[in-house]
This record gives structure tokens, sequence and C-alpha cells, in this order.
């Protein structure tokens, strides 16, 4: 096997094809337009795909939970709370649109938000709660919906690592006010290394997201009879095309070429991702006995897609600290391993808010203890087998 070809398999992301070369083409022939047909075939793909009523597609999955934050009304005065343990963009949505964010500590054997903790953080300003189904392992979504009835907050779910992840037969993102995933280069599906969906069944949540992802343009057709800003100029019942912008947007669009290789990995969405479980399921044999390594744990009513592959580590036990053996690892056999995450209330951007350390001790220990293992859907056994072997390895050497 080629050097580079076992790089491609000790590493995180998707795996491309023939089929999404092809895609590609097909559009740059077309002169690659965006947010057309491609990009609209996308979205009604992915909500027949989520059982969502409908689908937006988006430029990253950091604008699928900022337009979705927009969407139910998320400003200065509200607050918004979500788990410590997840990539940045989660919690830095609402605060950029100027609520404050509080986090509630993490369950420890599942590593999501642990809703046993949400009801105590509850204040009467709390306009929504963010769960992440972190690492593609679904959230306890019937104790966080009940929650959200009883309290009168919205649920937005962040689903960035877990397409076609399922909590009891039902797939994540279809729960809450909306649902966020994420297509970045190293996600179960990717759209070219960037892109992103919000899925909603609401539809005027599904409105304000689709106008101010572009501008908030609305277009007076034909049938419009007047133009609001226009009137005079032209008349009722004249034939015309007009633009309105109803306030100041953005562009968080998508382009068609990466919509049209989108369509592609949905459809084999499910097939990467029962590569990944067996990975999963292979790595978790092979490592069993080694002292002192915690496994994913799969909860029996959860579909768990492995978008990442957690290993808790006791350092007395294992022998050496989550440090040295991302170190070691990477130098003595040339293993990246990921630490996903540092917890956000470390972070000078949530420290300058006022969170301290001591705050969030399961996500704290995590952050200490926590390593991730490559896993993809490229990987072969032997690729696994270096995995775990070096595993093995390491200990001794
Ligand atoms: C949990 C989580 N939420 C949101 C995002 C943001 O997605 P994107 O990188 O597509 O903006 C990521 C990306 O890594 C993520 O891991």
């Amino acid at each position: 096997m080629s050097k580079i070809k076992f790089d491609l398999e000790i590493k995180f992301g998707t795996e491309y094809g023939p089929e999404e070369e092809e895609a590609v083409l097909r559009v740059l022939r077309n002169n690659a337009p965006t947010s057309g047909d491609e990009c609209i075939r996308f979205e009604k793909e992915y909500a027949a795909y989520t059982g969502a009523g409908h689908a937006r597609v988006v430029s990253n999955g950091s604008t699928a939970l900022f337009l979705s934050m927009v969407g139910i009304g998320v400003g200065s005065g509200d607050r918004v709370l979500t788990t410590p343990i997840t990539w940045i963009a989660t919690a830095a949505a609402p605060v950029t649109l100027g609520a404050e964010v509080d986090f509630v500590d993490i369950d420890p054997v599942t590593y999501n938000i642990d809703p046993n903790a949400i009801e105590e953080k509850l204040t009467p300003n709390t306009k929504a709660v963010i769960p992440v189904h972190l690492y593609g392992q679904p959230c306890e979504m019937d104790a966080i919906m009940a929650l959200s009835q009883k309290h009168h907050f919205h649920v937005v779910e962040d689903a960035a690592h877990a397409i076609g992840a399922e909590y009891k037969g039902r797939k994540v993102g279809t729960f809450g006010s909306t649902g966020c995933f994420s297509f970045h280069e190293q996600k179960n599906i990717s759209t070219l290394g960037e892109g992103g969906m919000v899925v909603t069944n609401d539809p005027a949540v599904f409105e304000k997201i689709s106008l101010y992802r572009s501008h908030c343009t609305r277009v007076h057709g034909a049938s419009t009879k007047y133009c609001k800003l226009d009137e005079e100029k032209f008349p009722v019942g004249k034939r015309f095309w007009w633009q309105d912008f109803d306030d100041c947007g953005y562009n968080f669009r998508m382009t068609d070429m990466q919509a049209a290789v989108g369509i592609v990995q949905l459809a084999k969405a499910d097939r990467l991702n029962q590569r990944r479980i067996d990975n999963a399921a292979y790595l978790t044999e092979g490592l069993k006995d080694i002292p002192g390594l915690t496994l994913p744990v799969v909860l029996p009513h959860n579909k768990h897609v492995f978008h990442l592959y957690p290993v808790m580590i006791d350092p007395g036990e294992f022998g050496m600290s989550k440090e040295d053996l991302i170190y070691d690892m990477l130098h003595k056999f040339g293993i990246k391993l990921g630490f996903h995450y540092i917890p956000l209330h470390y972070s000078t951007a949530f420290k300058n808010r006022g969170f301290k350390k001591g705050q969030f001790p399961n996500a704290e220990k995590l952050g200490e203890n926590l390593v991730t293992l490559p896993i993809n859907p490229r990987q072969t056994r032997a690729a696994l087998d270096y995995l775990i072997d070096s595993f093995k390895k390491i200990r001794q050497s």
C-alpha cells in the first residue's frame, strides 16, 4: 500500500469517487452557478432523507447555527444554554447575536449534555438550548424536548457530527425547532470542504432562515400586484419584476458545484456511516483489553454514526498522560490523535465572560483525558490493525 493512501486512512473525513468527479465537471461545464437547481434538489433530498418538513442549504455548519438563532429570534437579553464540549461555533452563534451563553455539564458516559442538569440552569430569559450530538451519538431527546415543552424554550440541535444518526428510530435534527448540519472536510459527508444545512418543521422559522441567508431578498414577480417600495413607478396591474429587501441580512449561500457533490454524498451517507460503525466495532474489539482505556458506549436506543471515536484514558492505569500519548503516537507511529474538545470555558473567549475552571467537572475530565482516534470510511483492516497495534506498543515503548 502506498504511503499516501495509508496516510489518508489514518485521518478523518469522507471519501469521494468518480460520481463526485462527474458531478463537479457537469456543473462546471454549466458555468458553475450558485443557489441553482442543484441546491434546490439537494435541499429536497435532504429533507426527504431526514424526514424534516424543510431544508435550506447554507455555506457551512456555523452559518446553519447562526441562521437558526436568527430564525428563532435570539438576540440581546436572551440566554442560550449548551455544552462546554463542542466546537466554538455552537456557542459563538448566540454570542455574536448579543445573547448570553451558559454551559451545562456533560453526562460522563455519553459525553453529551446532561439533561438532568439543564433545569437548574434555566431562567425566564432562556430562549434556547443547543444540544450537540457529540461524535455522532444522539442526545437524550425525549428528556430535552419534555423540558422545552415545560419551560417554553427552543431546542436547536447541533447535528454537525451526526448526519444519519437516530434517536429511537428518528433522525436527529428533526426534534427541535431546527437541526444544523456541517459538510466540512472532516465530516461524515462533505461538499468539497465546506457546507451546511438547516432543517426545520416550522414554516415561519424556515422563511426567516431563507430570507437572512440571502440578504433578506424578496422578489416580487409578475403575479405580485405591486411592489411596496415603488408603487407609483409600477402601478397595480402592470407586469414587472422587482426586488425588495425585508431587512439587512447575509450571504450564507452554497454553490451548485458543492450541492451537486452533496447530492452524491447524501445518496451514499448510509453506506459511508455503516463503514464507520463497522470500523468502530473493530476498534472496540481490538482495544477492549488494554487497561486504562474507556471505549465509547452506544446507548441501545441510539444509532451512533461515529464521526469520531472517543477514548478516555486513565493516566495512572494506562501509564501515560493524554499529552504524552498524543505526542508519542505522532512521533513514533505517525498517527495524529485528536483532542475534541478542550472545554469552551477554558478559552479566552469564555474566560473573558466570567467562566472559571472547576465549574463543569465532567467536561473538565474529558478535556484532560480524552483523545479521538482517526475514523473514516476509507479505512482498511490493515489501517485499523496499525492503530490498535500502536496503542498496544506505545505503552511498552
Ligand atoms: C459540533 C460542531 N458544531 C458546529 C460546527 C461548525 O461547522 P462548520 O465547520 O461547517 O462551520 C462544527 C465543525 O467542526 C462542529 O464540530
